[in-house]
């Protein structure tokens, strides 16, 4: 046992409390976003507006980065250095790529001139529905996937040198 596992169950909690409130948030925001029409009035607008960039830049995004650092510090106290984990990464980094967008949509409906409208909801929201129920799955069942299939090359070491000269001090 080591002395850093009863940060574990803490770690943990965090990172499950993080990653509700980001995927909430990536469920919210094209449904927010889809709201940003002109045809509901100046007031209700503005509301609209301020509340999906207040709600992307302080909370969604925050939990995001949270979410990753402790699922980051996780992978070390557990040790887990194993294919499910990866295979969950690859779902996360689509998670985040999501993320993205939905902000690059942000700016581009609120911020830019021009008309710009939102895109529908519906078929993003099943998009995002993709990678949050790989990594449930993935994280809840940790499926033995057993290795990733590598090279030779690539998984013992060679002896050779650097192609090029490292900087010493
Ligand atoms: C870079 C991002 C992430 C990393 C590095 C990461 C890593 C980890 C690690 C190492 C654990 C502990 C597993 C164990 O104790 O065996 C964990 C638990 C968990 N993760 Fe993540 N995670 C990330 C993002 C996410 C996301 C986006 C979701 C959900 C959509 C998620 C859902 C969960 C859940 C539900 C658990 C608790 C499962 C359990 O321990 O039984 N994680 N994560």
């Amino acid at each position: 046992m080591s002395m850093l596992d009863p940060i574990i169950p803490h770690m943990k909690s965090l990172h499950v409390a993080m990653l509700l409130i980001w995927c909430a948030g990536l469920f919210a925001l094209p449904l927010m976003l889809a709201r940003h029409d002109p045809a509901i009035g100046q007031a209700d607008y503005a509301r609209i507006r301020r509340a999906t960039h207040y709600a992307y830049a302080f909370f969604i995004t925050p939990a995001a980065v949270i979410a990753i650092a402790s699922g980051t510090g996780l992978i070390f106290l557990r040790g887990v250095f194993v294919t499910w984990l990866f295979a969950k990464l690859v779902f996360v980094a689509a998670l985040v790529g999501f993320h993205v967008w939905i902000g690059y949509v942000l700016v581009d409906v609120a911020e830019r001139e021009g008309i710009h409208k939102a895109p529908r909801p519906f078929l993003p929201l099943l998009v995002l529905l993709l990678p949050v129920t790989c990594i449930l799955i993935l994280v809840l069942a940790k499926p033995d996937l057993g290795q990733i299939p590598l090279p030779g090359w690539l998984q013992q070491p060679l002896g050779n040198q650097l192609p090029f000269d490292v900087p010493k001090r």
